[in-house]
């Protein structure tokens, strides 16, 4: 066989192999990101006062959409704070969310029972809008932004206060507000590892 013919043989043989591994290297390595993501997640409480841009919270959005619902309901809603005003009045009465003011930025995460599941079913908007969440904070964290989960739902004082606060109708449920923006650098993750809470193929 002619050296061309040779080459042009193996050419085609390592062309779709080459594809193959770059189709592949990316999925391995983003595996590992991930995980280093989820370990190095931690609640920030402590901001620079340098907000998130838009883009950045737009991101945060997708990611928080991007998380499994019961059924593919998706009954959610998200309304983002950014401004100054707001932020000041929602942390006035709001005692264990006051770090929205220094981060810059607020989403708070609603589940709207309009779009829930009907009749037992309902309650499971509480684990979709909380998968999202979850979402939206390991999104924050891969991004090099810090965030916090400050809980509104179950009470009905803070839920109230906060559909009022926005004008959130009474059928949408702040489940919580979390706070974004840059972290200083004083929170780091714990290691919450522990066997106990594990029990293999039976209790
Ligand atoms: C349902 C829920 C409600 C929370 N509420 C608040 C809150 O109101 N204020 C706050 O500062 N942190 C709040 N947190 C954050 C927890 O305090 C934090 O996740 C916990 O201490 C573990 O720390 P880590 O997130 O750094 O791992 C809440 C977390 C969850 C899941």
């Amino acid at each position: 066989m002619k050296y061309r013919a040779v080459v042009a043989m193996l050419g085609a043989c390592i062309v779709p192999l080459c594809c193959v591994a770059a189709e592949v290297a990316p999925a391995a390595s983003s595996g590992a990101d991930t995980l280093s993501v989820i370990y190095a997640r931690k609640s920030v409480r402590h901001y620079t006062g340098v907000a998130a841009t838009k883009d950045q919270l737009e991101t945060l959005l997708k990611a928080g959409m991007a998380a499994p619902t019961a059924v593919d309901r998706r009954p959610w809603a998200f309304v983002v704070v950014t401004d100054k005003k707001i932020l000041n009045a929602l942390a006035d009465g709001l005692p264990y969310s006051k770090m929205i003011v220094q981060a810059g930025a607020a989403i708070i995460v609603c589940g709207d029972l309009n779009k829930a599941l009907p009749g037992e079913g309902q309650a499971f908007w509480v684990q979709d809008c909380s998968a999202a969440t979850q979402n939206i904070l390991l999104a924050a964290q891969a991004l090099g932004l810090g965030a916090v989960w400050t809980g509104m739902y179950p009470s009905s004082e803070r839920v109230n206060f906060v559909q009022q606060a926005l004008g959130i109708p009474k059928e949408v449920i702040p489940l919580n507000i979390i706070a974004v923006g840059h972290p200083v650098g004083d929170e780091k993750p714990k290691d919450k590892f522990d066997p106990v809470n594990i029990h293999w193929e039976k209790w």
